[in-house]
């Protein structure tokens, strides 16, 4: 997959994508990001990207000549693809979750824009973005942030990117349900015990009973995605049957 990225911070991208996992998986050609700097194709002598909004107000906005410029020189760089989405990274964009990861994961090409200052011209989300996409109901300094927080969530999916496939497959959300609670040695802490079924060996019940925490969990902490998630009648009427008071 590539990812180009639009912005007039290249600079914000170079630690998040340097390190752990997002490195790797750019290291083994999995996936390669590259960032433009909007600014290169500013107007005039002075580079100019923003400009005073037609019928006043506070802010600049972001012009429309770099932004449709940029995109139109990216989509005939090698590896283009016409059909790639272009998405506005925005608060007023449909809010980002693990699904929509998975969706632009299957894509070969993606092409992000980060708005910045008070907004960007209408014409850019009317003519040339295909996507727009918020990241939650919060509004940032400008897209930068929100593109990182995508495509950390994209690569992920792509195949290769995990150590196992099972660990994406597992995660909170990919399965409708937030993730069971996870140990690790030593078996007992300051007098804090693991789930002695986790010691058992018997895998069979392990994996009950991880199915069960991942359902108790998700309906005490997050009863809106419980209403969604796919469950069998029997497994609803453990959330009833268990006098459950706290997270775990
Ligand atoms: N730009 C500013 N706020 C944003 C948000 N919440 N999501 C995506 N892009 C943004």
């Amino acid at each position: 997959m590539r990812i180009d990225i639009l912005t007039l911070f290249p600079n914000m991208f170079t630690g998040p994508f340097d390190e752990s996992i997002i490195k790797r998986a750019i290291d083994n050609n999995i996936v390669s990001i590259v960032t433009h700097n909007l600014r290169d194709w500013g107007l005039g002598k002075h580079k100019m990207v923003d400009d005073y909004p037609f019928g006043g107000g506070a802010g600049m906005v972001m012009k429309t000549e770099p932004i449709f410029e940029a995109v139109e020189a990216i989509k005939t760089q090698e590896g283009s693809d016409s059909s790639a989405p272009v998405i506005l990274l925005t608060p007023q964009g449909r809010v980002f979750n693990q699904n929509i990861a998975a969706e632009l994961a299957k894509f070969d090409r993606l092409i992000l824009i980060c708005g910045h200052y008070e907004g960007i011209d209408e014409r850019i989300r009317e003519h040339l973005a295909t996507d727009e996409i918020s990241i939650g109901d919060y509004v940032l300094t400008g897209g930068e942030l929100a593109a990182m927080v995508l495509v950390d969530a994209v690569v992920r999916h792509l195949p290769g990117v995990l150590g196992s496939e099972e660990s994406a497959e597992e995660d909170s959300h990919t399965t409708g349900l937030l993730e069971y609670p996870q140990y690790t040695r030593p078996p007992a802490y300051r007098g804090w015990e693991v789930p002695q079924v986790l010691l058992s060996g018997n895998h069979a019940q392990i994996a009950r009973w991880r199915r069960e925490q991942s359902i108790l969990r998700t309906f005490l902490r997050r009863p809106d995605l419980f209403e969604k998630a796919n469950l069998s009648a029997e497994e609803r009427k453990l959330v009833a049957n268990k006098a459950v008071t706290r997270f775990d």
